[in-house]
């Protein structure tokens, strides 16, 4: 099997339950608060191990007890984290996430050890970077690692997914060039394009500016719409089951790891996206991040 490398975050999520997000100025009491793994790198490379596929991540975390617990839950689904560094003097980083009824999120996170997947880390764990085919990276740890990676991956051949959450507004041109998919949902592909976007047309503009940029394949999620694959010749709307949505966070990052799985088992895109809105379809009908991943048994019918 084809081998996918995460290189990204690990955050321990503080998880509010509460009846709705504050608004500036307002105090609201919540529920309750649960810690469950997370961060968007740790949740992808756990979901592409949950889901079956052959995953190893680079990160850091601190050498504290919600850092063990990151890489153990990492290590549960059979993630290589020998690529994950310890970082004394630097707690593991956290998300806040207020988590509302109607299954919406609000998060400030809380980098920590994740500034710490310098280019330096990188050149350290190169073994990993040769031995996979699919490189996966969002933007939760330092950009110039992010760039220096894909510069890297491009020259040794290798797929480059990158997922651009947290959205960052003012990344040059180049970068995205040679990128082979982006995944953005509809509020990132507003930032990155610097377009505000209403209706369905509007997003296969915005998608179809970063395939001018040279972004080989953009998929856009689109919640409840499902997604939209826009590539040099085509633009496709993908429908998506309706479920009961219990809470979205990594809904995201489950859908980029599960097309990731699909793709390194040789499936081809059109498969490929349908098995990830199988499963982030899943993932939002469950609390937490990691906590909500199927298993690839759940969505081959199994329990
Ligand atoms: O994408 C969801 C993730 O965003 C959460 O797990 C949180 O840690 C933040 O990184």
């Amino acid at each position: 099997m084809k081998k996918i490398l995460v290189i990204g975050s690990l955050n321990l999520d503080y998880t509010i339950d509460l009846k709705a997000i504050p608004r500036p100025g307002e105090t609201v009491k919540g529920r309750t608060i649960s810690q469950i793994p997370g961060g968007k790198g740790a949740n992808q490379a756990y979901a592409c191990g949950k889901l079956g596929g052959a995953a190893a991540m680079i990160g850091c975390v601190g050498t504290d007890g919600a850092g063990r617990t990151l890489k153990e839950n990492l290590e549960s689904v059979g993630v290589d984290t020998s690529g994950i560094l310890e970082i004394e003097n630097s707690p593991s980083g956290q998300a806040y996430i207020a988590l509302e009824d109607t299954g919406e999120n609000s998060i400030i996170i809380i980098p920590g050890a994740n500034e710490y997947v310098t280019k330096e880390l990188i050149d350290k764990n190169r073994r990993l970077i040769e031995e996979c085919n699919y490189i996966l990276m969002q933007f939760e740890i330092p950009l110039d690692t992010v760039k220096y990676v894909k510069q890297l991956a491009r020259s040794m051949g290798k797929t480059v997914i990158v997922d651009p959450a947290p959205a960052v507004s003012d990344i040059e041109d180049y970068f995205w060039d040679g990128i082979d998919i982006i995944k953005p949902n509809e509020t990132e592909l507003e930032v990155i394009t610097g377009k505000k976007m209403d209706t369905k047309y509007d997003y296969i503009i915005g998608a179809r500016k970063m395939v001018d940029k040279g972004v080989k394949t953009v998929i856009v999620t689109l919640g409840k719409e499902g997604c939209l694959l826009v590539d040099k010749s085509q633009a496709q709307f993908f429908h998506t089951e309706d479920v009961d949505v219990v809470d979205t966070t990594a809904a995201g990052d489950c859908f980029t790891a599960a097309l990731a799985v699909a793709l390194s088992e040789g499936q081809d895109i059109s498969d490929a996206i349908n098995f990830a809105q199988k499963a982030s379809s899943i993932a939002v009908t469950r609390k937490g991040a990691q906590t909500s991943i199927p298993s690839r048994d759940e969505l081959n019918g199994g329990g």
